[in-house]
């Protein structure tokens, strides 16, 4: 395979595609099952992506996370953040499927659901995994008393979004205290559950509060409420991965949307600062129910940059008061470098080709979008991490270590080239890039080994180059 990116144009040639042949291209090489998921450590623009693509897809199927991700989508200037739907609802009519795999916090499902409804976007294409587990209140609350509790013991915290994933993900695990979407529709079993439930859950979050029944949980009330979710969410519920494997086996096309991102992963990503599910594209397949044979290629989304938010190990960050906090500023103003589900600054670092490597290797990455190049234009000089070595005196030369505590000593060896010299907000084909872009994309492509097949130049859905 040619490394160098006009290699990779097809029979569309350097003369760029025709809407035509990205149509058919586009189509072809993605095969009937792809997944769409994140290289780095979230907010790579894989809802921008989804939605590009989903108007070439039957379906579109969320496999993993809750209400922790924010999936940005802008069309025709409006834009709509996601965290439960899958980004393919802003295609009228087209199944949006939330997977077994994702944990499902119903008030924030519905509160997104009728933000949507008043902007007019139509929603009948939802489905719910009656086997999607349930984030309930006491599972946020036990979020962030762990939290603070790591905080209390002198510990960084993880940082995670306050949502309740870690702690959900941990009840569906010892099972007898999980509740599931299905057990919504049946009040008498809801009732049994939450009953038991609540009392334990008193007790364990008033002992981790450190003051005796400071926690209590009204079951009543509670019942009340989750059989109301039960009423409302009701005729989205079905057997999803049985709607899958169907459309799948009649011909049907399956988007599958990946949340969080490979260095996220729970048992990949740069433990124990990750989330609790399974971020990489292995996951779409247990999250979504569906044989592994269905996923015929993976779109691994990666920013041009570095972000991160929460806590842990960025060997690649930029930070201080210097000429380098000066650069991640920048990047963050231009980036709108900010959570879209918690609103918290992202941490901002040169990119990290090592990471992308090691990510792409994880889930045998077909093609890579490579976003937000747009964003680094102002620059003179960029820097990209290519590999890293031993601290102290020159340690011998490694590739990524996920693992937080061996990352923390290392030091990344950084490869240094020209700014992109010219606009690229404005360019629709490659050829519209000025040349230290292409150079840029060329480096991305020869170092992580792996066919650009999306090159995002802003935010709207328009503002991409495609090369698939
Ligand atoms: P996701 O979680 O992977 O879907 O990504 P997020 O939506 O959290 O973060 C990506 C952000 O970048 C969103 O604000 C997008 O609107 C924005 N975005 C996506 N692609 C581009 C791009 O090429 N250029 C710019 N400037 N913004 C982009
Ligand atoms: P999308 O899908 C960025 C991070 C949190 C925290 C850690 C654990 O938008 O890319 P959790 O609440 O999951 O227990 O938090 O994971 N995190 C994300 N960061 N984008 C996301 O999702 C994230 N989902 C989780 O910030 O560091
Ligand atoms: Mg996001």
């Amino acid at each position: 395979m040619s490394t160098h990116l006009h290699g990779t144009q097809g029979a569309a040639g350097a003369r760029g595609p025709t809407g035509a042949e990205l149509q058919a291209g586009a189509g072809a090489a993605l095969g009937r099952g792809a997944v769409v998921m994140g290289l780095q450590w979230g907010d790579e623009g894989k809802g921008k992506i989804v939605d590009l693509l989903a108007d070439r897809f039957d379906a579109v199927v969320r496999y993993n996370g809750g209400a922790n991700a924010g999936h940005t989508v802008t069309v025709g200037g409006e834009r709509f953040a996601l965290h439960l739907i899958p980004s393919g609802i802003l295609r009228p009519g087209k199944p949006a499927v939330i997977g077994s795999g994702v944990v499902i916090d119903p008030e924030w499902l519905l509160k997104e659901l009728e933000g949507l409804r008043v902007r007019g976007v139509d929603v009948s294409g939802l489905r719910i995994s009656a086997a999607a587990h349930v984030v309930l209140p006491w599972h946020k609350d036990e979020d962030r008393l762990r939290e603070g509790w790591l905080r209390a013991s002198g510990v960084e915290a993880i940082g995670t979004t306050g949502r309740g994933i870690g702690p959900a993900y941990a009840d569906k695990a010892l099972r007898g205290t999980a509740v599931r979407v299905g057990d919504l529709l049946r009040p008498e079993l809801l009732a049994q559950k939450l009953e038991r439930t609540s009392a334990l859950k008193g007790a364990i979050l008033s002992a981790l509060s450190g003051q005796a029944g400071a926690v209590r949980y009204d079951t009543a009330e509670l019942h009340e409420r989750a059989a109301g979710w039960g009423r409302a969410l009701g005729p989205s519920v079905c057997d999803a991965g049985e709607l899958v494997r169907g459309l799948l086996d009649r011909g049907g096309r399956v988007l599958f949307e990946g949340a969080n991102a490979t260095l996220l992963d729970v048992d990949h990503g740069t433990y124990p600062f990750v989330t609790s599910s399974t971020t990489i594209a292995a996951g779409a397949a247990v999250g979504a129910g569906v044989p592994m044979s269905a996923l015929g290629s993976v779109v691994g989304v990666m920013k041009a940059y570095s972000t991160r938010v929460g806590g842990g190990v960025m060997r690649t960050e930029l930070e201080g008061d210097d000429a380098e906090g000066a650069i991640a500023h920048g990047i963050r103003q231009r980036g709108r470098e900010y959570g879209t589900t918690t609103g918290r600054p992202r941490r901002v670092g040169w990119l990290d080709l090592a990471a992308v490597r090691y990510s792409a290797g994880l889930s045998g990455v077909t093609s890579l979008a490579v976003m937000l190049l747009d964003v680094l234009e102002p620059l003179d000089t960029l820097r990209v991490c290519v590999g890293y070595r031993g601290a102290g005196a020159g340690g011998p030369a490694a590739g990524f270590v996920p693992d937080a505590w061996d990352l923390g000593g290392l030091e990344p060896e950084y490869r240094q080239i020209g700014g992109f010299g010219g606009a690229v907000g404005g360019a629709r084909r490659l050829a519209d890039l000025p040349a230290g872009a292409r150079a840029y994309l060329d480096l991305i492509q020869e170092q992580v080994g792996v066919p650009i097949g999306a090159v995002s130049v802003g935010p709207e859905r328009t503002q991409t180059i495609e090369l698939w």
